[in-house]
């Protein structure tokens, strides 16, 4: 069988010696290739501590822009990865898992948008960065959960705006904005999953306890939240708010950097309204340390775009990083 069919099945990732010093090779691979390792904050914590970058969607893609590596090993999911093909179509992407996919980028469909989009021709279309490159491309500005209420602002009031795919962010910037717009109906699984019952009773015995919430996360979470940002905002939150007890309404791998960064306060993930006590997402924890040392070593899986749509899917995303540095964000 070929490395990439051995890859698939998982039998290389089963056939690593236990004995063998992931991190140390993982090291070495990074000199020996010139390879990047960029991690999202939703990753395992093994993966964030041999990651040269740990971000959210924004910083990743900034990352990527401008890194001299020559190899981008993406941790992280699809889209993240498609992101920094997008923008480095000379380097080679590889990322851990193939199928680390995301349940809100697969609620856009490109068939189905392209339809949505001809019903509304005057409208502009901002898309969250949480899907596909053909949704990008089909996209005038593309924004992330830490620039969605500027890049919204920076289009004439007038402007008519389709907002996609999320609709829980799409609804809390038009709260917060005080625009108008039409959203595509997805969301995130794991940003819908917490319970507002049981996060009130946490409140009731945590009084003092800050609730942080994604903006991912349905109305009547983001109600009872006392701070709402994007996963980079809720970590510096931790670090500089007064709170010492912080209730935790996101994807739990960035619990690890907010520990780290401020290991005398406590945090509290908000708990799932199902039996299940955590909130991983499921796509994201495909990731192993294993996979990452595996893709490192095989240059495998490796992400391959059309260069068509690559094309018209990098206008969007230069947008929204030339407007973000002008921001200064
Ligand atoms: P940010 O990285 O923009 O905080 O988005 C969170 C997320 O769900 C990424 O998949
Ligand atoms: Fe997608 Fe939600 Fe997972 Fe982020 S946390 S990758 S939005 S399913």
């Amino acid at each position: 069988m070929i490395q990439s069919e051995l890859l698939k099945n998982g039998f290389l990732e089963k056939a690593i010696e236990p004995s063998l010093d992931l991190f140390a090779e993982i090291k070495r691979l990074k000199q020996e290739k010139n390879a990047i390792v960029l991690a999202h904050y939703y990753q395992n914590a093994d993966i964030q501590d041999v990651a040269d970058y740990i971000g959210d969607s924004l910083g990743l893609a900034q990352q990527a822009a401008k890194t001299k590596a020559d190899m981008i090993v993406f941790a992280g999911v699809h889209f993240m990865a498609e992101t920094a093909k997008i923008l480095c179509p000379d380097k080679k992407v590889v990322l851990p898992d193939l199928n680390a996919g995301c349940s809100l980028a697969d609620s856009c469909t490109p068939d189905r948008f392209a339809a949505f989009k001809a019903q509304h021709p005057e409208h502009m279309v901002i898309s969250y960065i949480n899907c596909t490159a053909e949704i990008k491309a089909m996209t005038d500005i593309v924004c992330t959960s830490s620039n969605a209420a500027q890049i919204v602002q920076s289009l004439p009031k007038d402007q008519k705006i389709i907002f996609a795919p999320d609709k829980n962010l799409g609804r809390y910037i038009m709260q917060t904005s005080g625009r108008e717009m039409l959203l595509w109906d997805g969301s995130c699984m794991v940003h819908e999953i917490f319970s507002k019952q049981k996060i009130v009773q946490l409140k009731l015995r945590y009084p003092d306890a800050e609730v942080i919430a994604h903006p991912e996360c349905e109305e009547a979470v983001l109600e009872l939240a006392d701070f709402i940002g994007s996963t980079s905002a809720l970590l510096k939150r931790t670090k500089q708010g007064k709170a010492s007890t912080f209730i935790v309404a996101t994807e739990s791998g960035i619990l690890h950097q907010m520990i780290q960064a401020s290991p005398e306060k406590t945090f509290i993930p908000a708990p799932p309204d199902n039996q299940c006590a955590c909130n991983d997402c499921p796509h994201m924890k495909l990731n192993t340390l294993e996979k990452v040392y595996l893709c490192m070593e095989y240059e495998l899986p490796e992400l391959i775009l059309d260069e068509q749509i690559r094309k018209k899917a990098e206008v969007p995303i230069r947008r929204m990083l030339d407007i973000s540095a002008s921001l200064g964000l």
